[in-house]
């Protein structure tokens, strides 16, 4: 499976340094990655449409970090699907574990999102993950199947690119502390297995990324696992020559 590296800008970066960022990735990204790896980068909402008209023509892809679901009205401070798509996104985060902790984003309000980003047409990067407490207590396991089900409750798909999934234990998450590739391996293989009950032949070609403190140097080990289908990558995408690495290391495992 061709792998994925998206970048996750989170809250960072004003305009000019967006467009800074994104340019310099550009030249230093080889052309030739394009054919073995996709590229995605996901600026915050100020900095999406800016980004786009230098992207837009490459093959590197825009996406949004988060979405509101309904499609228009007084929702003050809310972006809807069709704004994404009129700015030049093809994909948008889903239920990060900051949205879920910090804005208190719940299930059933991903599922609403998925849905929406479905509707129109765009490809939803879903996120999900136990925290350590959850990890500690043997719940691992239990915390994702919850978190996917709910997410994707009555959300068809007819082809596996039109959706992603992000692994990404909240404990990994900016703490430098990355999973092993074998915990994360066990989870995607479950992830899989989920994806599979509720998509059949479509699962084994969904792609599966890893999420938490991915780095130059510890990528290639954990997309070298049968299920790690690439990165989402926060602090290391902050950097051209970081985030190129991790695409340029990815490439040479795959
Ligand atoms: P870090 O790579 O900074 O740990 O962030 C991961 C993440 O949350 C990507 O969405």
């Amino acid at each position: 499976m061709k792998p994925f590296i998206c970048g996750n800008w989170k809250m960072h970066k004003t305009v000019e340094e967006a467009l800074s960022l994104v340019k310099e990735l550009l030249v230093i990204l080889p052309h030739t990655v394009y054919e073995k790896v996709d590229v995605a980068v996901a600026p915050s909402f100020t900095n999406l449409y800016p980004v786009y008209q230098v992207i837009s023509g490459t093959p590197v892809a825009l996406s949004a970090q988060n979405v509101y679901f309904e499609k228009e009205g007084a929702f003050t401070g809310e972006v809807s699907v069709d704004m994404l798509k009129s700015a030049g996104c093809s994909y948008c985060i889903v239920g990060h574990s900051e949205r879920r902790r910090i804005f208190g984003e719940t299930d059933e309000w991903v599922n609403l999102k998925v849905r929406a980003l479905k509707d129109a047409g765009l490809i939803p990067i879903l996120c999900v993950g136990e925290t350590l407490e959850e990890r500690e207590s043997g719940k691992t396991l239990e915390v994702i199947e919850r978190q996917l089900n709910s997410a994707l409750e009555g959300v068809d798909i007819r082809g596996a690119d039109e959706l992603v999934v992000a692994y990404e234990p909240v404990w990994a998450i900016g703490t430098g502390k990355v999973a092993t590739p074998s915990q994360a391996q066990e989870v995607h293989a479950f992830i899989r297995q989920i994806l599979e009950g509720l998509y059949k032949d479509l699962a084994k070609d969904i792609r599966l990324l890893y999420g938490g403190s991915v780095k130059p140097d510890n990528v290639s080990g954990l997309v070298k696992e049968r299920d790690i289908d690439g990165a989402l990558v926060g602090g290391a995408s902050l950097k051209a020559q970081d985030f190129a690495a991790i695409v340029i290391n990815t490439l040479e495992v795959v």
